[in-house]
């Protein structure tokens, strides 16, 4: 069989893991796609960079566009983060037939319906599971496994650099610069950690989220947005001497009665016995409460290098899988026009 050939577009904390994983792992992917996965160039910018030993140099390119443009590319995995040059480089490579894979949520809370209309012109696949909470399966259960019941409400923990930092403040007296240091350190925080800090990387993967429980277009300027910046060492112990402990909290949910979603992204203090207080450093943890499942929890590590490219690897088995069999997963599903309330469901 031919095999499926992929470009990587980015080589950093996450790009660097997909190459490493997929070096590892051929003849099990290969196996289970039904044919091998080749990698056929990774752009970057600049090619000199230190990287692992599993990156190939002789596919590094500084031309993305020409890697995009090949006709023996099948795949496009997307690990650049931003708005631009991402946006441009997705909608060239779905309008040329290519299947995507992409961990930008930044891009997919602002662009989302823009690039679904695209993969679904063309007839292709649009996959973005490590967008949001790193290897965590999430956005594969709200589009598909519960696509038949109808989602109340969706809270969590979807940063992982901040609820590092609050672990820390919390648990080690670090201070805030020493904490984001750290989570820069371990490959969780941004490229630029205002958007960890300022909640920026929550409210896009609220409005991800959302998009995908509710069926409606949400985008990252619906999210009500409050960032950690102002949480002091003195406010955690306040907290924890009235018992509770400061998380940051993603919360999307249905207006009881009207039609409409409240959306907003903050820190909030939650007692310690909730089980959220007890999710630790990068990780997050997201609860579903459906009408017909009842609550879902969904916990994992939901940061990092290898954890996110477990999520990308799993969406290129899919969209790899599809292609084989000459089929199309499930987009976007925004049928419904729910209003955005301010604040808060009541
Ligand atoms: P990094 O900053 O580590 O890597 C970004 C990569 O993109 C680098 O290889 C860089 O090249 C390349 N790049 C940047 N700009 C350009 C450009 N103009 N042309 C070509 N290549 C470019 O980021 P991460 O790997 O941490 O994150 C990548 C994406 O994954 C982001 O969308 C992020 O939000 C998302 N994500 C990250 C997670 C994490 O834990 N880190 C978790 C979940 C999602 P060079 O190496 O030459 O600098
Ligand atoms: N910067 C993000 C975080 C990466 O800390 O959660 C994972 O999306």
């Amino acid at each position: 069989d031919r095999p499926l050939r992929i470009a990587m577009l980015g080589c950093g904390v996450v790009g660097s893991e997909v190459v490493r994983l997929l070096g590892i792992h051929t003849d099990e992917l290969a196996a289970r796609v039904g044919t091998p996965l080749e990698i056929a160039g990774i752009a970057v910018r600049d090619p000199g960079r230190v990287r692992g030993a599993a990156v190939d140099r002789e596919l590094l390119t500084t031309d993305a566009d020409a890697l995009i443009a090949r006709n023996d590319v099948d795949i496009v995995i997307e690990v650049v983060g931003g708005i631009e040059p991402a946006r441009t480089w997705l909608l060239s490579a779905l309008r040329s037939g290519k299947s995507v894979v992409s961990a930008n949520k930044a891009l997919l809370a602002t662009h989302g319906s823009t690039l679904h209309d695209a993969a679904a012109a063309a007839g292709v696949d649009l996959y973005y599971e490590a967008a949001v909470a790193g290897a965590i399966p999430l956005l594969r259960p709200l589009r598909e496994s519960l696509a038949g019941d109808r989602i109340r409400r969706v809270l969590g923990i979807v940063n992982g650099t901040t609820n590092y930092i609050l672990t820390r403040m919390d648990e080690t007296g670090a201070s805030f610069a020493e904490a984001l240091a750290e989570a820069g350190e371990l490959g969780y925080a941004e490229a630029d950690p205002s958007a960890d800090i300022d909640g920026f990387d929550a409210a896009a993967k609220a409005a991800i989220i959302a998009q995908l429980a509710f069926h409606t277009p949400v985008t990252i300027d619906d999210v009500y947005r409050e960032g950690i910046g102002a949480v002091t060492a003195a406010d955690i112990a306040s907290a924890r001497e009235l018992g509770c402990t400061i998380k940051a909290l993603v919360i999307a949910e249905r207006a009881g009665d009207r039609p409409g979603i409240s959306l907003r992204v903050h820190p909030a203090m939650i007692p310690r016995s909730h089980p959220l207080a007890g999710v630790r450093e990068a990780f997050n943890a997201v609860f579903v409460e459906a009408e017909a499942a009842g609550q879902l929890m969904f916990y994992g590590r939901g940061a990092g290098g290898a954890p996110t490219a477990s999520a990308v690897l799993g969406d290129v088995v899919a969209v790899a899988r599809n292609r084989v069999a000459g089929r199309q997963g499930p987009g976007e599903s925004a049928y419904a026009a729910l209003p955005i309330l301010p604040m808060g469901p009541t």
